[in-house]
């Protein structure tokens, strides 16, 4: 049993993770056969990119994904820490699947993700949790083929998390969702510590992949006829800083740029190591797309510094301003918190005119989450909980505004659109994102799927556009 630890998951030092190739052991290779798995999956992009390599893992083990979790005989939950909310949804799923376990007792749970870095969560699960057969967390994805085998012998909960990362793994196989967009991790971690934040704790370290790896990686996609990556870390303007003197994510960029893959996205940008440099090569390069994340956090500049953010109110808009300027049809989305524990009217109100002032293309709005271990759980709450869900309305009403705004600045262009697939709801409905990462959907044939296509606008909402194909060639290649 190895379990988590704050003490040690806080520690960050100089050292080098030896990198090391997953191979299968051989032994493992017939442990599911005959045998199906359900994974549910919580949480950002990252946990998303776990799950495909999860799936590998198990179906190069024999097991074959299930439709149904009432019906599979693995049930895993990939859960994420970030919120209360996200715990409670977890938490409540684990509930059904008792029910579940209690008609078919044979059925393994495991429990993974950032919350299995959590030491109250395995604390809790060890006492009252008794049918969850196993857990591991998100530094040894690695493990799982000898936790299953030791849990399909063995009748105690197997808990194998580690506190820190002690290696990096390539070529771990991927079962991926889309064969047209591609996740691409290229740093893990996050060193940054905003006080309000479980990330550091549960994802460790920075570490950043080699860059010939992840050049070798694309090169496969784009061989593969893929048209989208996204490359994914906590804190991408990092990359390189734990590996190379001279490289960073600028030269990434460019570099993945000349693997001739026809649109590259990454995520997410920390405003505070966000370089000259960086907009250089995005407005340079016709395949990075205009669209940059870029998480405010909070209008007040007193907010920012309780909240460890690393830069000002007025050092965000300057490089808001600069991204605007110097990019063509850049947009600009964002993430922000209300009810920081020490957030008075006077700070709120700066936010909203930061949100006036800046009409973000697009963001993501939450109320404030005590995290168990960081540093703001420990701060004393100025706001009820109403006074806190009374900002987030009226924050969301300005947002909107702006999201409406941006969209209708689109009425009767031509964009790029990469066709994702079809509406649920109708057959000849398709849906795709633009460049700048607009919702579209437009009638047409499903044979336009996974190309880049000129649509023409015809209706601006809140949240997505109308609009009609006028020419289907696939435009970027
Ligand atoms: N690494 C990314 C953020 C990942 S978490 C970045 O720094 O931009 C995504 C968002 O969740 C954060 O940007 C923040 O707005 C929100 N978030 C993180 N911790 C939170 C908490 N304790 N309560 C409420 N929202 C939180
Ligand atoms: Fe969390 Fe801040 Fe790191 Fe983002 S940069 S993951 S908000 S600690
Ligand atoms: Fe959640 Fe972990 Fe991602 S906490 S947001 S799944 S890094």
């Amino acid at each position: 049993m190895n379990l988590p630890n704050y003490k040690e998951a806080r520690v960050r030092g100089k050292e080098s993770f030896p990198i090391e190739n997953f191979v299968l052991d051989k032994k493992y290779q017939e442990l599911g056969r005959g045998k199906t798995y359900y994974i549910k999956t919580y949480g950002c992009q990252m946990n998303e990119h776990d799950t495909e390599n999860i799936k590998a893992i198990l179906e190069s083990m024999g097991y074959v994904e299930a439709e149904d979790m009432n019906v599979s005989d693995v049930i895993l939950l990939n859960t994420c820490s970030i919120r209360e909310n996200a715990h409670n949804k977890a938490f409540g799923m684990l509930g059904r699947i008792k029910h579940l376990k209690e008609n078919r007792p044979n059925i393994l749970v495991g429990l993974c993700g950032c919350m299995a870095q959590e030491e109250g969560v395995v604390k809790k699960i060890g006492e009252d949790y008794p049918f969850v057969n196993f857990v591991f967390g998100t530094h040894n994805l690695y493990d799982l083929p000898q936790i299953l085998s030791n849990v399909s012998i063995s009748l105690k909960q197997e808990i194998e998390v580690l506190a820190k990362p002690c290696k990096m793994m390539e070529d771990f196989p991927l079962k991926r969702v889309s064969n047209k967009k591609a996740y691409v991790n290229i740093i893990y971690g996050c060193d940054k510590f905003c006080t309000y934040c479980i990330v550091p704790f549960t994802r460790g370290q920075e570490r950043s992949r080699r860059r010939e790896d992840i050049l070798k990686e694309v090169t496969a996609l784009v061989r593969d006829g893929y048209m989208e990556v996204t490359l994914l870390g906590q804190n991408v303007n990092a990359y390189g800083k734990d590996l190379y003197p001279d490289y960073s994510l600028a030269n990434l960029l460019e570099d993945v740029s000349r693997t001739g893959i026809p649109r590259i996205r990454f995520m997410t940008s920390h405003p505070w190591d966000f370089t000259d440099e960086m907009i250089d090569v995005i407005q340079k390069y016709d395949n990075i797309m205009p669209s940059i994340h870029l998480p405010v956090q909070s209008g007040s500049s007193r907010v920012l510094k309780q909240m460890g953010r690393r830069y000002t109110k007025e050092e965000y808009l300057t490089l808001f301003k600069k991204m605007r300027e110097r990019i063509p049809n850049v947009t600009i989305s964002t993430d922000i918190i209300v009810g920081f524990p020490t957030e008075t009217e006077e700070d709120f109100n700066e936010t909203l005119m930061l949100a006036k002032f800046c009409q973000f293309d697009n963001a993501f709005s939450f109320i404030f989450s005590k995290r168990e271990g960081t540093p703001a759980c420990k701060l004393e709450d100025l706001t009820t909980e109403e006074e806190k869900h009374r900002r987030l309305h009226q924050l969301n009403q300005i947002l909107n505004e702006g999201f409406l705004a941006s969209n209708q600045r689109l009425l009767g262009k031509r964009v790029p659109v990469l066709v994702d697939g079809v509406n649920e709801t109708s057959k000849t409905a398709l849906f795709g994102y633009t460049d700048t990462n607009k919702l579209v959907n437009f009638d047409g044939d499903c044979s336009l799927i996974g190309k880049i296509v000129l649509v023409e606008i015809t209706e601006c909402k809140t949240w997505s556009l109308d609009g009609k194909v006028v020419s289907d060639i696939n435009v970027n290649v």
